[in-house]
């Protein structure tokens, strides 16, 4: 299983949407996709258009006891997704703890889960700095940094290596830029700033804003099949081919793109 954590020092840049969205193309293609939301704002099923809002998921299932990843749901799209689930204040708490206290908790319970070699798991974090995103970096194979073409993710760039080189410096580290609105000279002037800072970090072709993102949200489909033809549903399958024979093209069992 080839591991992604999706992360960001900057708040609403698109981790979630890259999440859900590269998942959904995962499966379209037949490779299976597990999506794993790891943030306690709970988004990623109702991103993935699963008819529950999910009482269930990983965090009810650790404060009962039960084994991690039975909660689980499979969307229209076959993405499977495991919810954070929903609970109160004081719970919320005690897991931070735990966290903090077990490094590789989240490690070694997706160790245990059973799925295809070949598969995918991407994993949705909060922004940083958070237990969470550090947990989801130790258990990833890639580290997938999303920025916003705006000059707080410019300003916030150095968060995310200074994380990675504390708690999981042997994992990887690839940049890429979410929501370029090319027509806006200052975003291109950005998107040149983060090319000549990060140089190869930086995946190079940025996603693009395009209003057929939400408008997929909105309606409860996937982007794809909305807007085949979109420029972001072109952009993400770019960023998918590229993973799959750049950084995951070691994985046995996968489809062939
Ligand atoms: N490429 C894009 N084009 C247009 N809209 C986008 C794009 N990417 C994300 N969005 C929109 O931006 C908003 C924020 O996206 P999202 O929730 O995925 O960000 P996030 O980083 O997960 O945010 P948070 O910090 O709240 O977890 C959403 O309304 C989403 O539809
Ligand atoms: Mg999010």
């Amino acid at each position: 299983m080839f591991k992604i954590a999706i992360v960001s020092a900057a708040g609403g840049v698109g981790r979630s949407t890259l999440t859900a969205s590269l998942a959904t193309l995962l499966a379209q293609r037949e490779i299976a996709a597990l999506a794993l939301d790891f943030d306690p704002q709970n988004l990623l099923s109702t991103l993935l258009g699963s008819d529950e809002a999910s009482l269930g998921g990983l965090l009810p299932d650790f404060l009962t006891g039960k084994e991690f990843g039975k909660s689980a749901l499979v969307n229209s799209n076959e993405v499977v997704c495991l919810p954070f689930g929903r609970a109160n204040e004081a719970s919320l708490v005690t897991f931070e703890q735990h966290l903090r206290a077990e490094p590789e908790w989240l490690k070694k319970c997706i160790a245990q889960i059973d799925y295809p070699s070949g598969a995918f798991l991407l994993m949705d974090t909060p922004r940083l700095p958070s237990p969470f995103v550090r947990q989801a970096m130790v258990a990833a194979d890639l580290v997938l940094a999303v920025l916003a073409p705006d000059v707080r993710s410019l300003a916030l760039l150095p968060a995310v290596e200074t994380t990675l080189s504390r708690c999981a410096p042997e994992s990887q580290l690839i940049y890429v830029v979410n929501g370029l609105d090319s027509t806006r000279a200052v975003q291109s002037d950005l998107l040149a700033r983060f090319r000549s800072t990060l140089q190869m970090r930086l995946f190079p072709y940025p996603v693009h804003r395009d209003e057929a993102i939400p408008r997929a949200v909105a309606n409860s489909m996937n982007l794809q099949s909305l807007s085949p033809d979109s420029l972001v549903a072109h952009d993400l399958n770019g960023l998918l081919n590229w993973l799959l024979v750049g950084p995951a093209s070691s994985l046995d069992g996968r489809v062939q793109v």
